[in-house]
């Protein structure tokens, strides 16, 4: 087959890395990648954005599946845009239809979603500018800290946590009035504040059969200790050590078959993986959020340990044969360290040469932020490579990441160094 995957992140190349390893992979293109995947695929220069762009190219190259990493272009539509397309049509998308991808893209949608299908989450109500009044009513009869959450995509910062009752009031102003999150705080969900330990479970469905994936748990904050400001992710363990069977019992039983029979009873055509973001409150499982996609960093340690064939998995999922594959999991703990541009989540300079990749031994480098400067690989974002190793527990895979860690530089290189620490 020939496959194209579109983005360019960790998450990409590990999808990419796994696609090449399939003897199903004839041809493999990366939109627009970056220069780790430039090594095992063909990227193509061509912005993600622009769909019909991606029409040509599909049609030219005959692409026979196409794999979405971010959730963005899931919610402008890519899926309806090949569907409604005469030439487009017989190419599977792997991930949801637009009407899917607004679990992710609204979180009024998707709080909807839940009540309706009696999945368990945080009380909420949600408020526009009109209704504002109602809002700060509303949160006075709640318990501090109060959760605020801008209804659309705000680049992961849309959600607030505030102790002071006042200062949730003014915040809520901000969103709703003075457009704090632009379009996406037109609508703000305010929101019981849940306390617990969190977890991701990673769902791959046909639209009506679904197969679980490991669960992983990732780091967001810049410092140590889970301090500073947020980040796309710092790292990542799977599996989860706390998620016990009778814990992903719950999670199956309450969370992903209420899910999978929503989908199915809303007529929402969904193709692809959905990661649920979990809490657990004393020994029960609450959604916090669904993303309509694989996260990142977690798919670097999420794909490192399914032992199937994932372009085989992938084709059962876009025929709807599922319930048939078996899925075969290594039960090995992976790890990744998230290498990053001194400065991030913040400003931060672009163009370093990174050197020591070639001497790394027993872990695998994710390529995230770098690209190709003559025959060079120099950094290009924030988060630049992902250090993933896989071992029989978490503190010898840990072992083994820093240690190649350790041999690789760039100018203002960091990186946590307490990945996985509340459970070593
Ligand atoms: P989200 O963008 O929905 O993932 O929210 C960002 C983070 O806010 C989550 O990862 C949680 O740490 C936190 N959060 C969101 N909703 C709640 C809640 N109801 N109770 C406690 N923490 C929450
Ligand atoms: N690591 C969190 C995300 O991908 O949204």
């Amino acid at each position: 087959m020939n496959i194209l995957i579109l983005g360019s992140g960790g998450r990409e190349h590990a999808f990419a890395k796994k696609i090449t390893e399939s003897s199903l992979c004839k041809q493999l293109f990366i939109a627009p990648g970056n220069a780790g995947t430039s090594n095992i695929g063909t990227n193509v220069s061509i912005s993600v954005e622009d769909f019909d762009k991606i029409k040509d190219f599909c049609i030219n190259n005959t692409i026979q599946m196409v794999v979405v990493g971010p959730e963005d272009l899931l919610v402008k539509g890519i899926y309806d845009f090949f569907q409604n397309d005469n030439q487009l049509q017989h190419i599977p998308i792997i991930g949801p239809s637009k009407l899917g991808a607004t679990l992710e893209g609204s979180k009024e949608f998707a709080k909807e979603f839940m009540t309706r299908h009696n999945i368990p989450t945080a009380h909420y109500q949600s408020f526009t500018k009109e209704t504002i009044e109602q809002g700060k009513a509303f949160l006075a009869t709640m318990q501090p800290p109060y959760v605020l959450k801008a209804d659309g995509l705000a680049q992961g910062k849309g959600v607030l946590i505030i102790n002071n009752l006042q200062q949730a009031q003014d915040e809520l102003e901000q969103m709703l009035i003075n457009a704090k999150f632009g379009n996406a705080s037109t609508k703000v969900v305010v929101e019981e504040f849940l306390s617990g330990i969190e977890l991701s479970c990673f769902v791959l469905t046909d639209g009506k059969n679904y197969k679980i994936l490991p669960t992983a748990k990732d780091y967001k904050r810049i410092g140590e200790a889970d301090t500073g400001l947020n980040t796309g992710g710092m790292g990542a363990i799977s599996p989860v050590p706390f998620a016990d069977e009778d814990f992903l019992q719950k999670i199956e039983t309450r969370i992903v078959q209420p899910t999978i029979k929503g989908l199915q009873q809303d007529k929402i055509d969904y193709k692809g993986f959905i990661f649920i973001g979990l809490i657990k409150v004393g020994n029960d499982p609450y959604v916090i959020e669904y993303n309509v996609r694989m996260g990142d960093p977690e798919t670097e340690v999420v794909l490192p340990r399914i032992q199937s064939d994932l372009v085989e998995l992938l084709k059962a999922t876009s025929e709807g044969k599922l319930a048939n594959f078996e899925l075969k999991i290594t039960p090995q703990t992976a790890v990744t360290v998230v290498l990053v541009s001194g400065g991030y989540p913040e400003n931060y300079q672009k163009g370093f040469l990174i050197s020591g990749l070639e001497t790394i031994e027993e872990s695998i480098v994710f390529h995230a932020g770098t690209s190709q400067k003559n025959k060079q690989i120099v950094t290009s974002g924030g988060r630049v490579l992902a250090i993933t190793s896989l071992d029989n527990n978490l503190v010898q895979a840990l072992e083994k990441s820093y240690k190649n860690i350790s041999k690789i530089t760039f100018e203002k290189m960091y990186f946590r160094k307490d990945i996985g620490f509340e459970f070593i």
